[in-house]
C-alpha cells in the first residue's frame, strides 16, 4: 500500500488519494451499446442486461432525438444521436434538455419502465436492485418519481448498457471507441431480414415515422417502401459488421461482438453466458433460472420471450409459413449481400421455403468474435460508488 510522506498536509493527501481513486475507478465502468434494428429481438437482449443487478439500462434513448427532429435524415441525426449516447454513458442526463421539457418526470423517458434500474432505488422504492421486475409491475408503482432520479440511479452502477436502433454506420462511434474515459463495447444484434420483414409488416403503423427518417418520406411509400427500408437496414448491417470485424485497429477488435437472434433462440442460456462474459458480468444463478424460465414458458415471459425454447425456434421460422415467396424473392434481391455475409441461406424456390428440414442458418465467415482484452482490475461490483 502506498503511504503519503509524513510532510504532506492532510488536505492534499486526501486530494491526491481522490485523484488516484478517480483515475483508477473511472475507466472501470463498462459501457455497452446493443446496436440493432427494429424488430430484431433487441428487447429480449436488452432485458438480459436490464435485469442484471450491476447494470443501468436504457432502451433507445435516442428515440427522443428522432422524435424531436423528425424532419431530418438518419444521416444528419447521427451526430446528435452519438452525442446523446455518450452523455448518457457518462450519466449526464442534462442532454435531454434539448429534447424534453424542463418540467419532465422520470416517466417521460421513452420506455423507462423497461429499465430495472429505474424501477428500484433511488428511482423507485417499491423493489430491490436484485429483483426481477417486469415492466407492467414497474409502471404501476414507479412512475411518479422526479427525472433527477435517472441520473442518481445511473451513477450507482458499474455497467451502463444502452440499446439503440438508430445507428447505420460504425464510423460514427469511433470517437466513443477511442475515448479513454469510456470502456466501450458494441454488441451488434442481427436477425434474418425475412423474419424482420414479416414482423415489420405486422407493426407497420408504429414504424412509419422512423422509416420516413431512414429512407425519406418519398421512398417509404408505395409497394417498394418496405423494401427500400430493408435495403437501408441491410446495408447498415454490412457496413457495421465489416468495420467491426475487420477495419477496427487491433487494439479495439475485442470490443465488437456480432450476435444473431436465431442463435440466441436456439440456445438462450449459452448465448446469454457469452454476452455476459463479453460485458464482464457474472451470470448469477437467479438470472440463469430466470432466463431458463422465460425461454421455457414458465412465468414472467409474456413480455420478452413468451414461448418455450422449442416453440421459439419455430416462431423464429414462422415467416417461412406466412411470407409469400414473391416477397421473399424481392427482399432477397435487396438484402442478398447482408444475408450471405451474416450466414442466412437464400431460398431458391417455394419448395425450399416450405421444407422445414432445410436449415437456413449457416455458420459465418469469417469468424466474428475476438475475446475482449482481459483487464486486470477486480471484476466490477454493483453499487461501487
Ligand atoms: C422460475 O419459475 C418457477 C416456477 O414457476 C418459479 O417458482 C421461480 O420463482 C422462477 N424463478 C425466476 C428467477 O424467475
Ligand atoms: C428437404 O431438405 C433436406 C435438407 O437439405 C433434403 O435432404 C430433402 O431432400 C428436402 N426434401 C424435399 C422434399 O425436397
Amino acid at each position: 500500500r502506498w503511504l503519503p510522506p509524513p510532510t504532506v498536509p492532510s488536505c492534499c493527501v486526501l486530494g491526491l488519494l481522490a485523484v488516484t481513486f478517480l483515475q483508477q475507478e473511472k475507466p472501470s465502468r463498462v459501457h455497452i451499446l446493443i446496436l440493432s434494428s427494429w424488430r430484431s429481438g433487441s428487447s429480449f437482449t436488452g432485458q438480459l442486461f436490464s435485469q442484471h443487478p450491476n447494470v443501468f439500462y436504457l432502451m433507445e434513448p435516442a428515440w427522443h432525438v428522432w422524435t424531436t427532429m423528425h424532419q431530418n435524415t438518419a444521416h444528419s441525426l447521427h451526430m446528435a444521436v452519438r452525442d446523446l449516447v455518450r452523455s448518457v454513458f457518462h450519466c449526464d442526463m442534462s442532454v435531454f434538455d434539448a429534447y424534453m421539457s424542463r418540467g419532465r418526470k422520470k416517466s417521460d423517458l421513452f420506455q423507462w419502465e423497461t429499465s430495472r434500474a429505474l424501477c428500484s432505488p433511488p428511482a423507485c422504492d417499491a423493489f430491490q436492485h436484485s429483483d426481477i421486475i417486469t415492466k407492467s409491475h414497474c409502471k404501476t408503482v414507479c412512475s411518479k418519481y422526479p427525472f433527477s432520479t435517472v441520473e442518481q440511479a445511473c451513477r450507482l452502477y458499474s455497467h451502463v448498457v444502452l440499446k439503440e436502433v438508430r445507428f447505420f454506420d460504425l464510423k460514427v462511434l469511433y470517437p466513443l471507441l477511442s475515448d479513454p474515459s469510456l470502456n466501450f463495447r458494441i454488441i451488434h444484434l442481427v436477425r434474418d431480414p425475412r423474419a424482420v420483414f414479416l414482423s415489420r409488416e405486422k407493426a407497420a403503423p408504429e414504424l412509419v415515422r422512423d422509416s420516413d427518417i431512414v429512407v425519406g418520406p418519398k421512398n417509404n411509400q408505395g409497394e417498394m417502401g418496405p423494401y427500400n427500408v430493408m435495403q437501408e437496414i441491410c446495408k447498415s448491417h454490412i457496413q457495421i459488421y465489416t468495420e467491426g470485424s475487420q477495419a477496427l485497429p487491433s487494439s479495439l477488435k475485442g470490443r465488437y461482438m456480432l450476435v444473431r437472434y436465431e442463435d440466441i433462440v436456439k440456445d438462450p442460456l449459452e448465448k446469454a453466458a457469452e454476452l455476459y462474459k463479453f460485458a464482464e458480468l457474472g451470470f448469477l444463478q437467479k438470472l440463469q433460472r430466470w432466463v431458463y424460465n422465460i425461454t421455457h414458458g414458465k412465468g414472467l415471459g409474456a413480455e420478452a420471450f413468451d414461448t418455450s425454447s422449442r416453440n421459439a425456434v419455430s416462431v423464429s421460422q414462422a415467416w417461412r409459413k406466412s411470407l409469400p415467396f414473391h416477397k421473399i424473392q424481392k427482399l432477397q434481391q435487396v438484402c442478398k449481400d447482408a444475408m450471405e455475409l451474416l450466414g442466412y441461406r437464400l431460398l431458391a424456390s417455394q419448395e425450399e421455403q416450405k421444407n422445414m428440414t432445410l436449415d437456413l442458418l449457416l455458420s459465418q465467415h469469417p469468424p466474428t468474435r475476438q475475446k475482449p482484452e482481459l483487464r486486470t482490475e477486480k471484476s466490477p461490483t454493483a453499487l461501487a460508488s
